[in-house]
This record gives structure tokens, sequence and C-alpha cells, in this order.
């Protein structure tokens, strides 16, 4: 049994793809949909269409990736069209919707397109896009992220979760799990990609990606430890109904056992699903589902959480 919940909504299995990965448009979502994932996110939608940043913009690395694409998305009505047209014939399959702004306005904006809507799934807002040049990650302001949260929930009513970027000081995981503490979040992701990384090519000793000046995003397996420490972090802080959606460094059934083990509910996968495309979704579940079975467990209340420190 590797049923799981958020909120109102169970899920057959914790698996879905991490929000810029495999979910840009109506082929990509398809897929999604057919693989064994539980669950699926659109790509982070703003507003109007955006292009996104120059090409290259994205590069697989021995042990990760490095993305720049600058929020490319065919913008919110097209994803709303197709969540609408994904409801009406899986009415009991919830999915989620990523949202963005690359303002405060924009962001508000673009929650009201969806609280207007006939959208019935989750929500989540993306407040760690690394990748605008000129504009920092939202949630590594507190007072940004206080004022955005605000103003949300004074309007957005649906399930509504955060995607965060990822913390590294122990104050910083006080400061902003008392600041989530305080509204009626469904979810929080942690985490998005490392920001402002930088790979180089050993023969032309130039940078891998064009944007930001080869400054990128970087996800795979050099995420996971951070991935980990975030969500356990985030776990130990958070009051127990605000679920948490565990991303970064998954590519084997392991590394998603692992996740739970800090305490995820659900687990996404970005770099590893680029690289490998939606049938890894299957191979993960054995993968986990063997894990389990190692281990003496039947399904994964019993071990979320339950890690052991010395
Ligand atoms: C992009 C990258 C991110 O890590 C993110 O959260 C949102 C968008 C991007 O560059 O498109």
């Amino acid at each position: 049994d590797l049923t799981t919940t958020i909120g109102n909504y169970t899920f057959a299995n914790p698996l879905m793809n991490a929000s810029g990965v495999n979910c840009f448009d109506k082929d990509e979502l398809d897929a999604m949909v057919a693989s064994a994932s539980g669950s699926m996110v659109t790509k982070s939608a703003t507003v109007k269409p955006r292009p996104g940043n120059p090409e290259p913009r994205y590069a697989d690395l021995t042990l990760g990736s490095i993305n720049s694409m600058g929020l490319p998305n065919l913008g919110i009505d097209y994803y709303l069209d197709y969540v609408a047209t994904y409801q009406a014939a899986h009415p009991a399959d919830a999915i989620f919707m990523s949202i963005v702004g690359t303002t405060f306005d924009d962001n508000i904006a673009v929650a009201h397109r969806i609280q207007d809507s006939d959208f019935a799934g989750l929500t989540e807002i993306n407040l760690s896009c690394p990748n605008v040049p000129g504009e920092p990650q939202t949630a590594y302001d507190p007072a940004q992220t206080v004022k955005i949260l605000d103003a949300l929930f004074s309007f957005f009513t649906k399930p509504l979760g955060v995607k965060l970027p990822p913390f590294f000081d122990l104050a910083q995981f006080d400061q902003m799990a008392a600041i989530l503490n305080r509204y009626p979040l469904a979810f929080i992701n942690t985490m998005n990609s490392i920001g402002n990384g930088l790979m180089i090519d050993a023969e032309t000793d130039t940078a891998l990606i064009k944007p930001k000046g080869g400054f990128g995003g970087i996800g795979g397996a050099y995420a996971k430890p951070i991935a980990l420490a975030n969500v356990r972090a985030f776990r130990q802080r958070l009051n127990s109904n605000i679920r948490i959606i565990g991303t970064g460094g998954v590519h084997t059934g392991r590394d998603v056992y692992e996740l739970i083990l800090c305490g995820a509910d659900m687990v996404q996968v970005g770099t590893a699903l680029h690289q490998e495309g939606p049938q890894i979704f299957a191979r993960l579940l054995t993968e986990l589902q063997a894990e389990m079975t190692r281990k003496g467990y039947t399904n994964l209340p019993e071990f979320r959480g339950a890690l052991k420190t010395l």
C-alpha cells in the first residue's frame, strides 16, 4: 500500500514530476498521465506566456543538472484549459498546478485566475525561481514572503502550498517555519534547485549555459543531502497539518524512501525524470516497494519521519 494524502486528497502513490520537467505542454503532461506516477504538476505558469531565457539553458551533468530556463511557459490560460479537460476525464485523480509571478502583482493576479476557475486540485505557488535575471528568490526574503502570503490568503480558498528554495542555516529554518505556521497551508514543497551554481566545460573553459553568465539552478545527485535536510528540518518545525513534498536528487527507490524517512508525504522527481523519461516512475515504485519489504514495512506511515539519529 503506497497511498498517501495531502488534505482531503488521496494519491495511489507518492511519486510525481517536479515542476519544470515533463509538464510544459499537452504532450508532456499526457505522458505524465500515462505514467505510473501518483500525481503530476504543471509547469510554473505566469499570467502571460513567456519564451524564457536564451539557449543553451539546460545541461546534464555527471551528477545532476544545471538550468536557467527563465520560466518558459504557455501562460496560465493554457494550463487551466489542460487541467479542465483532465478533471473531466479523471474526476477522482487530483493534480497540482504551479504558478509564479515575476512581480508581487503578477503573483496575486495568477492566483486569482486559479481561484476564479473550476480547478479542483492543489496549487503550488513558486516562491523560489532562481533564474529570472534581476529577480531575487522570493522565499529568501522573509518580509516579501509574508507580504505575498498575507495577500494570497485574503482571497485564495483552494488548497495551497509553497515551493521553497533550499535553506542552509538552522536559524533560517526556524524563521521560515515560524512564518509558514501562521497560514492555512496545505503543504510545502522543499526544495527547488540549488540556485546559482556554475559549471564549466573542461575543453573550452566556457560556462555550460548561456543565461546569467552561466549561473543556474543545480539539481540531481548534488541536491540530495540538502533536500533530505530541508525535509527533515521543516518536518521538525511545521504544524503537523502542513504536509511536505520532498524534492531533490531522487534517482532510485532508496532516495524516495529516504525523503519519506525524513518526513515527506509526496516525492517529486526532476533531473532523473528529465534524463530517463516518464518510465522512471514504474522503476522507482518497484525499488521503493522492494526497500519497504526489505525493512518490513507495508505502508508509508510506518516509516514516514522515522529517521534514527545517533
Ligand atoms: C525555473 C526554474 C526554477 O527552479 C523554478 O522554480 C521556476 C522556474 C525556470 O528557470 O524556468
